[in-house]
């Protein structure tokens, strides 16, 4: 296993404006996370309290290894929390939804207007047949409807498994099998860079061999009727006439599942992740308020897809929760111009901007020129999610984006941990190659194999100690793998990702612990590497693999994309090599680089290193479903 190795840590910290903490909601770090210590289920019964709750709980937390129920016997609704409490308390005429379409299109709902829209959809969905637990597939472009779908599944008890639109028939297939999905919810076409995709031709390609699956529902982005094809189909504005527009709130027990979300990261076959009611809204409500800090006049922008669990938890149930104005979109990064989100934040005001590594390096390749086009002035503070923020990515958005002023949040997380982790909490100095420290409600080490905390500046296995409310229940239809995350340190719940600290318990995350290199028995993790890689002035994205060395065991092999105005050479090579000698030593020069055009990722924006590994190696990749071209 690939633990206990030195990192060289960067010692440079970024002190924010004391205001950002005098002002937040959280205060002092410190404080909150002492006070988190001292009573553990004090703190999460008063965060639980902020929600409205059908029936209140009975006991804050039931934890029998490996199984966590919480706020038992707790009964609540969540669109009831996101809509019903700000409709009846003085937010009814407040922008929720700010949509914008990728051809310029825009359209506004304010909680009232939502409210009505989701109880409308909730009892076409009824009419359909649809019951508490069942499950229902959402396979939708990022447009109102879609957030509307999602709540109103919640507003019925339902339970919904968003697979991401740009999946192709046969990863839709196995999600609908694998969830047993009774309605599929879809639309005639999404748009992406002004191409349309058939995401309904997709369906009735995936539903094939689908026995579980009843009805399709199809919008037409125009709302215009829809043409119906076969028995099964049904138009998503049609089923909606003529229905009343009350649904009152189904009363869902705290431990009721609220949906299944496929997760295959970089490996292997996709896992049905399960979040229950009660806990994943605190966790997310909870976040939303104390750790983004967002307050009233904030206008929350994540530029995730609501088929990642970022966009479950920080576009939808997370900000609505908490009663925000939420910013979604369609548009794609650069298309089509690399200046359409700039545009957005200067448009709309966007208070907080949460976006991913690969984006910030790709706008890092195209020039600065860009953002500075706009006015970005009304941004309060930036966030960052997905894979580490190398120190040079971190340095380019705090000082183009966040003219030095605004905080970066880099948020450490997973889809299993259904919210943020660690991060550095507003107020902290901020260390850039750092995600931070643990957030009130987590408890995290860094360890060795044995469970042994490892010291300052040595790389070890991330671990989260303590059960939280927002933590997956399980893998859906696969208990063992659920297990598995469990049973591997001291019945702590490991990660899976590689990790170092620092003398003030700053946590950088290294990477995925599968994507380690072992050089002449020294353990390389590929984000150190990549990381050095990237800090030279050529580099825009870098991945790097392990190769077989007859002297090494292993050699590093570094895949390369340039940034604009460079061109591949022998010299640059040399150049490269000799930069990361300079930087992290010896041991990680790369034996070959190879310049790309672009890198093999998912579309959630990970490094496929498995597929450039397969192609070295001239053998197969595996299962490529999640590979984004
Ligand atoms: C894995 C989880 C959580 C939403 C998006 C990804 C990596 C995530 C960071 C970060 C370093 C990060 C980890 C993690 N990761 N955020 N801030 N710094 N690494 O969700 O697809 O479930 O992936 O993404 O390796 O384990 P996911």
């Amino acid at each position: 296993m690939a633990e206990n190795f030195d990192v060289k840590l960067d010692k440079k910290t970024y002190i924010p404006d004391p205001s950002y903490q005098a002002n937040s909601a959280l205060g002092d770090y410190k404080k909150a996370y002492a006070e988190f210590l001292s009573d553990p289920d004090g703190f999460w019964a008063k965060k639980a309290r902020e929600l409205d709750w059908i029936k209140p709980w009975d006991k804050i937390r039931d934890w029998e290894w490996p199984q966590a129920r919480w706020f038992c016997g707790g009964k609540l609704n969540v669109s009831a929390n996101c809509l019903d409490r700000h409709v009846k308390n003085g937010r009814r005429n407040k922008l929720a939804l700010i949509w914008k379409g990728e051809r310029g299109k825009e359209e506004i709902y304010t909680y009232r207007q939502l409210y009505r829209a989701v109880m409308r959809f909730a009892n076409a969905l009824k009419n359909l047949g649809v019951k508490k637990g069942d499950c229902v597939c959402l396979y939708m472009p990022l447009v109102p409807e879609h957030v509307i779908a999602m709540l109103a599944c919640t507003r019925i008890g339902a339970v919904h498994s968003i697979v991401f639109a740009g999946f192709g028939a046969e990863a839709l297939h196995t999600r609908i099998r694998d969830a047993d999905a009774k309605v599929v919810i879809t639309a005639d076409v999404g748009i992406r860079r002004g191409k349309f995709i058939p995401l309904r031709s997709i369906v009735d390609e995936a539903v094939k061999n689908a026995p579980s699956v009843e009805k399709i529902v199809v919008l037409s982005r125009e709302r215009c009727p829809v043409e119906l094809y076969s028995e099964m189909e049904v138009d998503f504005y049609a089923i909606q006439e003529g229905v009343s527009e009350e649904c009152p709130p189904e009363e869902m027990d705290s431990e009721d599942p609220l949906f299944i979300l496929y997760t295959s990261g970089t490996t292997g076959q996709p896992k049905g992740i399960v979040h229950t009611t009660g806990g994943y809204l605190v966790g997310t409500h909870y976040t939303s308020k104390y750790i983004f800090d967002l307050k009233e006049n904030d206008v929350h922008w994540c530029t995730a897809d609501t088929g990642w669990i970022t966009g479950h938890s920080y576009i939808v149930y997370g900000p609505l929760s908490v009663g925000a104005t939420v910013v979604i979109t369609e548009t794609t990064l650069d298309y089509p111009d690399p200046g359409v989100w700039w545009k957005i934040i200067e448009e709309f005001g966007v208070t907080i901007f949460y976006t991913a590594p690969t984006a910030i390096r790709m706008f890092m390749r195209v020039g600065e020129e860009w953002p500075n086009k706009y006015n970005l002035s009304s941004l309060r503070i930036i966030g960052s999610v997905g894979e580490p923020l190398n120190p040079e990515a971190f340095e380019w958005y705090y000082r183009v984006i966040g003219k030095n002023q605004c905080p970066i949040l880099d948020t450490w997380w997973q889809t299993e941990t259904g919210i943020h982790m660690i991060t550095t909490p507003l107020g902290q100095p901020m260390k850039p190659g750092f995600a931070g420290v643990p957030i009130p409600g987590v408890v995290a080490d860094v360890v060795d194999k044995e469970g042994k905390p490892v010291p300052a500046g040595q790389g070890g296995l991330l671990v989260i100690k303590e059960p939280w409310p927002s933590m997956m229940r399980t893998v859906h239809k696969n208990k063992e793998r659920y297990l598995q995350y469990w049973n591997q340190i001291n019945h702590w719940y490991t990660v899976g990702d590689l990790a170092v600290r620092d003398e003030d318990g700053y946590i950088m995350v290294l990477g995925r612990s599968d994507d380690i290199i072992i050089v002449a028995g020294h353990n390389l993790g590929t984000a150190e590497v990549e990381s050095a890689l990237v800090a030279h002035e050529a580099i825009a994205e870098a991945a790097v693999i392990g190769v077989p060395d007859d002297m090494k065991g292993q050699a590093v092999k570094a895949f390369v994309v340039l940034c604009q105005g460079y061109e591949p050479s022998q010299k640059l090579i040399s150049e490269l090599i000799y930069h990361v000698r300079m930087t992290i030593g010896p041991i990680a020069m790369p034996s070959g680089i190879e310049f790309m055009d672009k890198l093999p990722k998912t579309r959630s924006g990970k490094i496929m290193r498995r597929v450039l590994k397969a192609k070295e190696m001239g053998v197969d990749p595996g299962d490529i479903s999640t590979l984004e071209e």
